[in-house]
């Protein structure tokens, strides 16, 4: 039987209110497709039917499983490519002046997904700061447990790996163990993982020179967008990177920000160098 009216609205209301993601009419056949595997392991007839279950006795652990199973947790190393240059040959650059006399780096990898944007990072920075004495952590955030599990097991299909890995970088950092492809150590302990939902407080996080916020706006409405670009703001450093997908922007959307080209990456710096 196709998604009712009554449960694929009680699952939009509960995914928006619990990740703030917007599923809009027309997202019907997404929900039920995503939502399979979930009414197949719970016995259930179909989804409408596991959804009802869920919805007349609450149930938290079903409820999350739901709204993981709505995410999209599309990635790929060195996504985009261009951003990953611009941190490189420019943001890095950068920082090693700003930050001569700590000698030391933070940087937020927010909606990390299972970890190709963070791991990519580490790597990048293997082969700059840290060659040269430098500290660099990177803290790596998402709402999904189910993705950050995946993440620091730091273990790879060969798909996974095809999927923008430079060959010379698969064989400097990675160890062959069975099927898969594990991130070694060195990369790997550069890394932080924790769960965070991006529309709670950013407080306990600390500060970041640069933040890769990339490719999870989209699913978010304008208020919820500029309520989390502003944070964003807040948890840089004077002086500090967003980096952006490329159909995202803080273009009318928050306007504390100055944006910066580099190659062909708009790059977002808080107005004012963040002291507004
Ligand atoms: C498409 S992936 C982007 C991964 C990576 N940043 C990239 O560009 O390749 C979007 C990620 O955002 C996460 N996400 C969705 N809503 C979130 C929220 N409210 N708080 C934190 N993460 C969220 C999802 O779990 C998913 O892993």
């Amino acid at each position: 039987m196709a998604l009712t009216a009554t449960a694929f609205e009680w699952v939009c209301t509960l995914v928006r209110r619990e990740s703030a993601i917007v599923l809009e009419a027309g997202k019907e056949y997404l929900v039920e497709s995503r939502l399979v595997p979930l009414a197949r392991a719970a016995g259930a007839t179909d989804v409408s039917a596991y959804v009802d279950g869920v919805r007349i006795r609450p149930d938290r652990k079903a409820q999350t499983a739901i709204v993981e199973a709505l995410t999209t947790n599309e990635t790929s190393w060195f996504r985009d490519g261009a951003p990953f240059t611009a941190f490189s040959t420019a943001v890095v650059p950068a920082l090693k002046q700003a930050r001569a006399s700590a000698r030391s780096i933070r940087i937020w990898s927010a909606a990390c997904s299972t970890g190709q944007e963070p791991f990519s990072l580490g790597m990048l920075l293997a082969d700059s700061l840290l060659s040269e004495g430098w500290r660099a952590d990177i803290i790596a955030t998402d709402l999904s447990t189910e993705v950050l599990d995946k993440a620091r097991a730091g273990r790879f299909s060969q798909l996974e790996m095809n999927r923008g890995l430079p060959a010379p970088l698969l064989v400097r950092h990675f160890t062959r163990v069975g099927t898969q492809w594990q991130v070694n150590d060195s990369i790997r302990k550069l890394v932080q993982f924790q769960q965070l939902n991006l529309t709670s407080s950013f407080a306990g996080l600390g500060q970041f020179d640069v933040v890769f916020l990339r490719n999870v706006l989209i699913y978010f409405d304008l208020e919820t967008k500029r309520s989390i670009l502003a944070k964003v703001r807040k948890a840089l450093r004077p002086g500090g990177y967003l980096f952006l997908g490329g159909a995202e922007t803080t273009l009318g959307v928050d306007e504390g920000w100055d944006r910066e080209l580099i190659g062909r990456v708009s790059v977002h710096r808080p107005k004012n160098g963040g002291q507004a």
